[in-house]
């Protein structure tokens, strides 16, 4: 690989796409924030405990690398729910309903080569979430999550049995009979920065406060199961300016060393605030980019629009950073709590036919037809359609989750 060409795909990446979906993410809060005057009261009852029984099928088998293996077409459990069923997702993942006229990447499972994932059961989750809380914590990638969790549950549970209330920064549903609730907090570095300000329209001048957690800290406080994600919203420019100390030391930081900092303050809260005999913590690896086609299609200039098809592996494209990746991994190495590292970022790289490419929306519109004819300049090649790639890492959520119960109580 030689060095220009990097620098330019670097540089393409920091800045012309992903100032798009920045922009993208506040409008779409601005529009959370008025939708969420249509909340409902709601008052649940509860079912007596029940015990949930994980039988020997619902574990992998133990030292299985859940991370390694291959896309298999799988029409017939898979998509795990229907688009047009699910009436909590947003514009911005409705492929289908936006015009995509394809739907094959609704139909691939993921099959480890050591061991098979265990079937998606959502009364199962439910038993397991019952009294409790489970919330995703990240950006919009991260939001996703959370909407194609909500979607692989709410089918089991009948209406006027269940909520969805939106309270920026988040949006919680809950399966009132089990109380049990699904969450999402937004939040882009973990750390604290002027972006996490929905109504602040200038989030292009990113500001990250390195060491400072405390304020989004008291929103997890006590919460069963936390998914947190970290990851594009560095990567704007090599450079991000933080404060770290004194906040009115603003100075620019690479941006390896900001996210290990960040991690570092991440992990000091985690260290004084769970408690990992009732608390659970996962951490996502950063979910792929597929911005230029020549990474998996030697010659050609386009993007991951018009791609119908998983890449045959071995790929591992460049928008997945390495340094940050083994930061990732040195931090949670050291850290004194249990951090389960779902390190889904390989089996999502051979997934280039899964983003939602002109099918999605900007600044909380969908494309114009216009725009639609510009896919070198408007495809989102970072957000994915659901159903599709998110599903697989709740389903691989859903087996730790499994795996773990008896320790989980
Ligand atoms: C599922 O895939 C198979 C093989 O490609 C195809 O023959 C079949 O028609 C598909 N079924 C549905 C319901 O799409
Ligand atoms: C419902 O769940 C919450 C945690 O999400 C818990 O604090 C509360 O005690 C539960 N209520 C009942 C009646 O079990
Ligand atoms: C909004 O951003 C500006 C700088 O871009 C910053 O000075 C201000 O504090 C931010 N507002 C909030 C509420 O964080
Ligand atoms: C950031 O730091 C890493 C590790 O120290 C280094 O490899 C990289 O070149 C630095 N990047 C910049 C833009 O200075
Ligand atoms: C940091 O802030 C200064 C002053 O606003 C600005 O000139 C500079 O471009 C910023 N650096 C980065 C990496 O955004
Ligand atoms: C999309 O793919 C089809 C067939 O693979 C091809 O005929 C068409 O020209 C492509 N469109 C664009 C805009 O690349
Ligand atoms: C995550 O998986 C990738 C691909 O298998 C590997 O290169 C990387 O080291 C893993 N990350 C960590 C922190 O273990
Ligand atoms: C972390 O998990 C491992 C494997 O499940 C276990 O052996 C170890 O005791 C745990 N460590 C802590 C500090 O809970």
């Amino acid at each position: 690989m030689i060095q220009p060409s990097l620098d330019r795909r670097i540089q393409s990446l920091f800045s012309v796409v992903l100032a798009s979906i920045l922009v993208l993410g506040t409008a779409r809060l601005v529009l959370d924030i008025l939708k969420s005057h249509n909340c409902r009261l709601y008052n649940g009852r509860q079912d007596r405990e029940k015990p949930v029984f994980v039988l020997p099928k619902d574990r992998f088998e133990e030292g299985c690398n859940v991370f390694e293996g291959q896309w298999v077409w799988d029409n017939v459990s898979h998509p795990l729910y229907k688009e047009e069923s699910c009436p909590y997702l947003v514009k911005q993942t409705t492929c289908q309903r936006n015009g995509r006229p394809d739907s094959y990447y609704q139909n691939w499972r993921w099959k480890p080569n050591q061991c098979t994932l265990p079937r998606f059961d959502p009364l199962k989750l439910l038993d397991i979430l019952r009294g409790k809380r489970l919330m995703f914590i990240g950006d919009s990638v991260q939001r996703g999550q959370f909407e194609s969790m909500v979607c692989m549950v709410q089918s089991a549970i009948p209406d006027g049995k269940k909520s969805f209330h939106r309270i920026p920064p988040m949006k919680i549903f809950k399966a009132e009979e089990f109380n049990a609730s699904i969450e999402y907090y937004r939040d882009p570095f973990i750390v604290e920065s002027i972006s996490d300000h929905a109504t602040n329209l200038t989030v292009l001048k990113r500001l990250v406060n390195l060491d400072s957690i405390a304020k989004h800290g008291k929103s997890w406080e006590g919460v069963d199961v936390l998914v947190f994600e970290s990851y594009v919203w560095w990567m704007h420019k090599p450079l991000i300016n933080a404060t770290y100390g004194s906040a009115d030391d603003i100075q620019e930081y690479n941006v390896t060393t900001a996210y290990k900092l960040a991690l570092e303050t991440w992990t000091n809260w985690l260290e004084s605030n769970i408690d990992p005999r009732k608390q659970k913590v996962f951490f996502m690896s950063m979910s792929p980019t597929h911005l230029w086609s020549w990474e998996w299609r030697p010659g050609s200039v386009e993007n991951c629009f018009n791609e119908s098809y998983p890449i045959e592996g071995p790929y591992w494209g460049t928008g997945s950073n390495l340094q940050i990746m083994k930061t990732v991994g040195d931090v949670l190495q050291e850290l004194k709590i249990n951090v389960t590292f779902l390190n889904i970022t390989q089996l999502s790289e051979y997934r280039k036919d899964a983003h939602t490419t002109i099918y999605g929306e900007r600044k909380g519109k969908l494309l114009t037809n216009e725009q639609r004819s510009d896919s070198k300049k408007f495809a989102d090649c970072i957000h994915w359609c659901l159903p599709g790639v998110p599903d697989t890492w709740n389903e691989i959520l859903y087996a730790y989750l499994l795996q773990n119960h008896q320790k989980f109580l």
